[in-house]
């Protein structure tokens, strides 16, 4: 009896043990199939790529050719580059100047000018098509350079402006004018506070607030109570999305360490849901509802628009269906829904992205906008996700702090911003506002068809993304273009343009006018003249350069 029940026994566990072993093949499995087959959807092996890319540009004469075009091509294009050059000394002097003068001693500028277009044309651009960074005042839907130049503002001031510079003006000074008294005491509270907590309480539909200093220490914050109540490791996020630019939000390029307990997945996808559903270690999921304008594609910035690969697209409806089947999984499996609204919040309906895709998260989190022109991030949440210690295990906390959090003047002009938010004037810009901003959108991309140009717009209500029909190596160009024009961009040009809700139609109409002269202008300079290329074609060509610098040129 006793060898039968032992190999028994050892038959039991060795059948138990690769049962479990099979669970665990699945699950990995599974996790493989949910990862974007692109790059972005692969942390560390982008991570890997982007190390073994070796530097290298184009001389003068391969700047203007660098798809092979027959000289006469490259000479115009020659000629409107440094055309566009002197225009831009003539005009913009005092802003280049002084531009130039601390660009050495500021690292952030360094870093934005370099990469502004595709690395192997930076230098060239920098050496010969310098931009100005410095602007002296605002108006109306306007910014001023150091010259005198008003452009009009499509950067958003990086989705901060939402209803207008001069509104943020008005909370800021109004705001002053409240905690002057007062002054930048911290620990204590103005009562300020107290009306905000509500207005956001209602906003939200959520039972608590936590201020912070930054949208990334909000995500921060949001992700760690999600770890610290379901007592699982685990983050989702998805392809492409940004979260701020912390350890594990950022698990890619940019990222020197690698973070562990990411899970980078496809947005949108049936296979996401699968691993979400079967998964005991996830905390939470994040989703950044920016993304459904370009699901699974990153920060849409000039310095990768190497080809015309670009797209994006907006569908509402698919991705309300998404973020509802997301909701039901998260209530199942008791993952902690996080809406990072940093950027949308506000922007699509006064009750953000909740309200306006008609799903609820666990956990919120607001900044740019909501500070009234003032650095700031908040998480709203439902009360078993917000507290920070646990009463049965007092030792158990879950740490945050931040000297500047709640600063009186940051609360007095979010406060400002909350009051105006109820007003007539200010409900009145929400008022179909997405069939606005589409009606425009059709206007412009109706013109740009019409004039055989090979640009187009999506749009995400008030936020564009600019794509070109016709494949190239120059499309980066045209935000020099754009700028000559008086429009002005943020540093990642064309990908993203910003518009503030008080642009009237008149004020757009100039924006088209500027746009289509601007799109003129570089075709005429022969930029999309080049011999007939797919964009597949042009992957390639970098390709090959990339592999002879690295192989034969090094050797
Ligand atoms: C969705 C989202 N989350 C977080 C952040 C980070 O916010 P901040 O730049 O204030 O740290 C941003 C900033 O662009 C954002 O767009």
């Amino acid at each position: 009896m006793e060898p039968l029940s032992t190999s028994f026994a050892l038959y039991a566990a060795g059948a138990a043990a690769t049962a479990a072993s099979l669970v665990k093949l699945k699950s990995r499995l599974d996790l493989s199939r949910a990862k974007h087959r692109s790059l972005t959807g692969h942390a560390r092996m982008s991570r890997l790529f982007t190390a073994l890319v070796p530097f290298y540009e184009y001389d003068e004469g391969r700047f203007f050719r660098a798809d092979d075009a027959p000289a006469d091509i490259g000479e115009k294009r020659r000629a409107g580059f440094f055309r566009l050059a002197a225009l831009y000394r003539e005009r913009y002097p005092e802003t280049i100047r002084q531009t130039v003068e601390v660009s050495g001693a500021i690292s952030d500028l360094q870093f934005t000018d370099a990469y502004r277009v595709p690395f192997q044309f930076s230098r060239f651009v920098r050496t010969h098509l310098k931009t100005g960074t410095f602007v002296q005042s605002s108006s109306g839907v306007t910014v001023t350079d150091l010259d005198g130049n008003a452009f009009y503002d499509l950067t958003g001031s990086y989705g901060v402006n939402l209803f207008g510079y001069d509104f943020y003006k008005e909370c800021m000074a109004r705001g002053a004018e409240r905690v002057r008294d007062l002054g930048p005491v911290l620990g204590s509270y103005h009562p300020a506070i107290a009306e905000n907590v509500k207005r956001l309480r209602a906003i939200s539909g959520l039972d608590e607030v936590s201020f912070h200093m930054s949208g990334t220490e909000a995500v921060m914050q949001a992700v760690r109570l999600a770890q610290f109540h379901t007592r699982r490791r685990r983050i989702v996020r998805f392809c492409g999305a940004y979260h701020g630019w912390w350890d594990d939000v950022q698990p890619g390029v940019g990222n020197p360490v690698p973070a562990r307990d990411t899970l980078t997945l496809t947005d949108m996808s049936e296979r996401t849901l699968r691993v979400l559903r079967s998964r005991r270690d996830i905390a939470c999921v994040l989703v950044n509802p920016l993304q459904a304008l370009h699901p699974n594609t990153g920060a849409p910035s000039d310095t990768s628009l190497v080809d015309s690969g670009r797209s994006a697209h907006f569908d509402k409806a698919a991705y309300g269906a998404w973020l509802r089947e997301l909701r039901a999984v998260c209530s199942e499996r008791g993952i902690v829904l996080i809406f990072d609204e940093i950027f949308v919040g506000f922007r699509l309906a006064p009750g953000g992205a909740q309200e306006y895709f008609g799903v609820r998260a666990d956990l919120v989190t607001y900044g740019k906008t909501l500070g009234g022109g003032y650095p700031v991030g908040a998480v709203c949440g439902r009360r078993e996700f917000m507290k920070r210690y646990r009463d049965d295990r007092p030792a158990d906390i879950c740490f945050a702090r931040g000297t500047f959090n709640s600063h009186p003047y940051v609360m007095a002009a979010m406060h400002e911003f909350l009051t105006r938010l109820d007003t007539a004037e200010i409900r009145a810009l929400y008022v179909d506002l997405d069939a606005t901003w589409n009606a425009r959108t059709a206007r412009l991309n109706a013109r740009l068809r019409d004039e055989d140009l090979p640009v187009r717009i999506a749009n995400l209500s008030s936020i564009w993304t600019i794509s070109y029909t016709m494949p190239s190596r120059y499309n980066w160009m045209l935000q020099y273009y754009l700028r000559a024009e008086g429009l002005a961009l943020s540093w990642i040009g064309t990908g993203r343009l910003i518009f503030s809700l008080n642009y009237t139609d008149a004020d757009f109409d100039a924006v088209v006018e500027r746009f289509v002269a601007a799109a003129k202008a570089m075709q005429h300079d022969g930029w999309w003249a080049g011999p007939a290329v797919t964009n597949k074609t042009i992957r390639r060509a970098i390709l090959k350069e990339i592999l002879a610098e690295r192989f034969l040129k090094r050797a």
